[in-house]
C-alpha cells in the first residue's frame, strides 16, 4: 500500500537577503512574507532578477538569510547551522533545476538511487524504489541510459524522479521547463502537478510559463525583492 505523504507547510516572515560582494552590498529580498499550505502546488513568478532563485535557495537551506524567518513543517531552518541544514535538506527537500544537474557518468537508475544513499533504505530497497519512481515518470525503458543518451525532457524526468524518490515534504523547482520546448515543458508541468496530487509534497515552482497558473493552487508574484501580489485558487484539494 502506498504511504500517504503530507507536505510541509512553508512559512516565510519578513525575509531579507543581501549578498555581499567584497565591499559591495547587493540587497535582493526586502521583507518577503507568505505561507504555503501543506501539499499546495505554488508558482513563484516574477521578472528576471526579481529574486526568485535567491528565495528558493533560502527556502531550500542552500543559502542562509540575512534576516527573517523560514519555517518548514514547523522547523525553523533560518536558525539551523550548516550540519543541521545539510541533514534537513536531505530528508525534507527535493530540488529540480533548469539544467537537470544529473551525474553524467551514472545511468538514470543510478542517478535516482543516489538520492536514497544517505537514508535508511538498504541497497536492494533503493534500487526497487528508484525503478518504481522512474516508471512513474514514464522512463521504464530508459533506466540504463546515461544523461547524454536522453533528450532534455527525459533528463528532466530523471531529475524529477530523483527529487521525489525520497518523498520529501517540499519540492523546489527553479524554472524546470526553462530549457525545454513548449510542448515538452507542458508535459513536465503536467507530471509535476500529477506527482503533487499523488505524493502530497508541497511544491514551489519558479516559472515564467503562464500556463502553469492553470494547474496551481497558489501563485506568488515577486517584484524587486517583494511580494507584490498573490492569489489562491479556491478549488477543493
Ligand atoms: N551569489 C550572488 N552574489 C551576488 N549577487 C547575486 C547572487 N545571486 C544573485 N544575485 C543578484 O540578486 C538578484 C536576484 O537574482 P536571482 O535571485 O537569481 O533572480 P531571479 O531568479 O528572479 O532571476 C540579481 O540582481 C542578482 O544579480
Ligand atoms: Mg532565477
Amino acid at each position: 500500500m502506498e504511504e500517504k505523504i503530507v507536505g510541509g507547510k512553508i512559512e516565510v516572515q519578513d525575509l531579507k537577503h543581501t549578498f555581499r560582494l567584497g565591499k559591495l552590498d547587493v540587497p535582493v529580498l526586502h521583507g518577503v512574507d507568505f505561507t504555503i499550505r501543506p501539499g499546495d502546488f505554488t508558482a513563484l513568478c516574477g521578472a528576471s532578477g526579481s529574486g526568485k532563485s535567491t528565495l528558493l535557495n533560502l527556502i531550500g537551506g542552500l543559502t542562509k538569510p540575512t534576516e527573517g524567518l523560514i519555517r518548514i513543517d514547523g522547523q525553523e531552518i533560518s536558525a539551523m547551522n550548516e550540519n543541521e541544514l545539510c541533514l534537513f535538506r536531505r530528508e525534507n527537500i527535493g530540488f529540480v533545476f533548469q539544467s537537470y544537474n544529473l551525474m553524467p557518468y551514472l545511468t538514470a537508475l543510478e542517478n535516482v538511487e543516489l538520492s536514497l544513499i544517505f537514508g535508511e533504505v538498504k541497497e536492494e530497497g533503493r534500487r526497487e524504489m528508484a525503478m518504481e519512481m522512474l516508471e512513474k515518470v514514464g522512463l521504464a525503458d530508459r533506466m540504463d541510459h546515461k544523461p547524454n543518451e536522453l533528450s532534455g525532457g527525459q533528463q528532466q524526468r530523471v531529475s524529477v524522479a530523483r527529487a521525489l524518490v525520497t518523498k520529501p515534504k517540499v519540492v523546489l523547482a527553479d524554472e524546470p521547463t526553462g530549457n525545454l520546448d513548449s510542448q515538452t515543458g507542458e508535459e513536465i508541468l503536467a507530471l509535476l502537478s500529477e506527482l503533487n496530487r499523488e505524493q502530497k509534497s508541497s511544491f514551489l515552482i519558479v516559472t515564467h510559463d503562464p500556463r502553469i497558473a492553470e494547474v496551481c493552487d497558489h501563485t506568488i508574484f515577486l517584484e524587486d525583492g517583494l511580494v507584490v501580489n498573490q492569489w489562491r485558487e479556491h478549488h477543493a484539494h
